[in-house]
């Protein structure tokens, strides 16, 4: 599901030429799952490689072709104006190097074109070509005069490429599509400057190479507070333990399998961070002794294992908190919720506090929904605030007591 403020949006999708284009279907199918209102505009070359019909199928509207530029069908309804005027964002996926080209050119010649050159919502290119083409000068310098004139150009990912290439050149991923359109969509930068470093995630604390202690944390919450965080503009750097999960788009990830792995990647990268957000379900034990070979099943019926404690991260940054630094935990409770996050807060020195009841499946670890009690340092000033909802919900809600607070 999109973020609060990606709902209702209305999405122009540019298809030029590449042999990508096939993968728009996906695409199309993405956005409308999500909710939003999608048209497209296919060159005559990528009619060629995706079917029209297939596109205005999936989007449950018509897709418009180059010869609809000059079309008496359309009367005065001049279709690459209304079109520009209808878009919130205009994306091209996938951008041929002739349609960066003529992007960069303002050419107005094919629909597309001059859909572009009359669209003043965000605009976003997917470059997508054989690798030789997009390290090509030519190429990069029209890369270039599209970010110089405030749009956006993505770089593509790499691997092998349907010409026989391998290097980069690939369409991103649909999820890596979604997510830099959603920033695009995002109104507000309220974190533009600002760097933020976020966990997620659960730790493996091994016993032997092939069995780990570990909790049902998926990730999710603190994904979404570091996608969240990038979407309004931070720097951001994402510790995850082991996550089923894709990273997202232009976040730093770091990941790390143990507690103590944990520990050493956050406290290198919390000096020069200005909010720290510790969503991970930090393991509390590890195994005093890891073995080194598998733990055979032994004749005796039971096993014993010494464990010792892992130092708390939370903590261990408190105490070095600079000046200016917001530093938030969670504190995931199945009893007394309100007194033991109060107390966390305070022996964790941290700024805010977010307490997660985990004792029920609808709000517990692993649940897509949430409804947590965010408590602020007596020094804030502030009462609780309680926000129940998705993740987006709470990982906006608890972004914007952290923007209040350090305005
Ligand atoms: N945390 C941490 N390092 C640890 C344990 C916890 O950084 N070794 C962080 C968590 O990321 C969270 C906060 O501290 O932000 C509270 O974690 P929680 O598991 O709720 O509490 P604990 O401090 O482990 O205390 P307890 O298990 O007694 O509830």
């Amino acid at each position: 599901m999109p973020p609060l403020w990606a709902t209702d949006k209305k999405i122009l999708l540019g298809v030029s030429g590449g042999i990508a284009a096939y993968k728009t279907a996906e695409l199309v199918r993405a956005w409308i799952k999500q909710g939003y209102q999608v048209e497209t505009i296919l060159t005559d070359a990528a009619a060629r490689l995706v079917s029209p019909l297939t596109l205005s199928t999936l989007a449950k509207r018509r897709a418009w072709r180059d010869c609809d530029l000059l079309s008496d069908e359309h009367g005065w309804k001049i279709p690459h104006i209304t079109l520009s005027e209808w878009a919130d964002v205009l994306v091209v996926a996938p951008c041929t190097a002739n349609a960066l080209r003529a992007a960069a050119a303002g050419d107005s010649s094919t629909l597309l074109g001059a859909t572009l050159l009359a669209c003043k919502s965000p605009q976003l290119f997917f470059p997508a070509m054989n690798s030789n083409m997009w390290a090509n000068p030519a190429t990069k310098a029209n890369a270039r005069t599209l970010e110089e004139r405030g749009h956006r150009v993505i770089d593509p990912d790499s691997g092998p490429l349907a010409c026989g290439y391998e290097g980069a050149g690939r369409l991103p991923s649909t999820e890596a599509i979604l997510d830099e359109t959603w920033f695009s969509l995002c109104p507000i930068r309220d974190f533009a400057g600002k760097k933020v470093l976020v966990t997620a995630g659960p730790t493996h604390e091994y016993i032997d190479p092939v069995r780990f202690i570990s909790n049902p944390s998926t990730g999710k919450m603190g994904y979404a507070i570091a996608s969240e965080a990038r979407y309004r503009g931070a720097e951001v750097v994402l510790v995850s333990g082991p996550a089923a999960l894709r990273p997202p788009s232009g976040v730093r990830l770091v990941s790390v399998t143990s507690a103590e792995e944990m520990k050493e990647a956050c406290l290198s990268e919390s000096p020069g961070s200005d909010v720290i957000v510790m969503a991970a379900a930090v393991g509390d034990y590890r195994a005093r002794a890891r073995s080194v070979q598998k733990i055979k099943r032994a004749a005796s019926r039971s096993l014993t294992l010494e464990l010792e404690q892992n130092d708390d991260i939370a903590r261990a940054i408190g105490e070095r908190k600079a000046g200016g630094q917001i530093l938030a935990g969670f504190a995931a409770e199945t009893e007394n919720i309100r007194e033991n996050a109060l107390r966390k807060l305070d022996a964790k020195n941290l700024d805010l506090v977010v307490a997660n009841d985990v004792s029920g499946a609808e709000t517990g670890f692993a649940s897509d929904s949430n409804s947590v009690e965010i408590y602020l340092a007596p020094a804030l000033g502030q009462p609780p605030k309680r926000i129940s909802g998705d993740k987006w919900e709470v990982a906006s809600g608890i972004l914007d007591i952290i923007s209040n607070v350090t305005e």
